[in-house]
């Protein structure tokens, strides 16, 4: 098996850091839902030393993640991350306010809108009180994408699999709510990206 390894991860890692800079230097653990290569993880381990930072992946891709980072210990020395385990949001239940932070990039397109009811209910479950999650990836406002690509992408998600698709910030803050969950701020990020940043309400 090869190690999985993604351009567009390796391309944003550094502007995510940027933006959670402040929110991460407060947290002393994280929960990552869907880490994929595990490139962010191994980043921004190496950025925010004092983070205990847990991996993880479901099933059919955990072995990748596995792969990847094992390897990226061995390079790097990188102590803080986790050994990853399996986590799929449609069976995860997870120990009460075990995290301080909760961290998820480009899932909320290519789950099913199930499985994203799912991951706010497991991250109101999982998170500290206090806690923060950020949910980073493509998003639409009020029925309106934000750019021609994101609209082909879009497109190009619901022509493949008609589970997946960019999900609004309004039908996200709605269930976000039913979930306990309120958006804290909004985060522009570069190519048409945001960061949503969310609190226990
Ligand atoms: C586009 S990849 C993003 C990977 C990585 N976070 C990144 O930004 O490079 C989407 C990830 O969501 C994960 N995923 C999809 N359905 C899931 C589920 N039900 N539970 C947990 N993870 C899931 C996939 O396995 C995949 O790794």
């Amino acid at each position: 098996m090869e190690v999985p390894f993604y351009t567009s991860a390796d391309r944003n890692k550094e502007a995510i850091g940027d933006a959670l800079s402040a929110h991460l230097a407060r947290a002393a653990n994280v929960l990552e839902i869907g880490s994929g290569s595990g490139q962010h993880a191994i980043y921004l381990c190496q950025r925010f030393s004092h983070l205990q930072w847990q991996v993880t992946e479901q099933g059919a891709s955990l072995e990748g993640l596995r792969l990847a980072v094992g390897l990226a210990v061995d390079q790097s020395g990188c102590e803080n991350i986790q050994p990853p385990f399996e986590l799929d949001v449609s069976s995860y239940v997870g120990s009460e306010n075990a995290y301080a932070f909760v961290y998820s990039a480009n899932t909320a397109h290519i789950m099913g809108i199930e499985e994203v009811k799912s991951t706010f209910k497991i991250v109101n479950r999982c998170m500290a009180a206090d806690g923060l999650y950020a949910l980073y990836g493509p998003f639409k406002e009020n029925g309106q994408h934000n750019s021609e690509g994101n609209v082909a992408f879009d497109e190009a998600l619901r022509s493949e699999d008609p589970k997946m698709g960019i999900r609004d910030v309004t039908e996200l803050s709605e269930i976000a709510m039913s979930s306990g969950l309120a958006l804290l701020k909004q985060i522009d990020m570069p190519s048409n990206n945001r960061i949503l940043l969310w609190q226990k309400a």
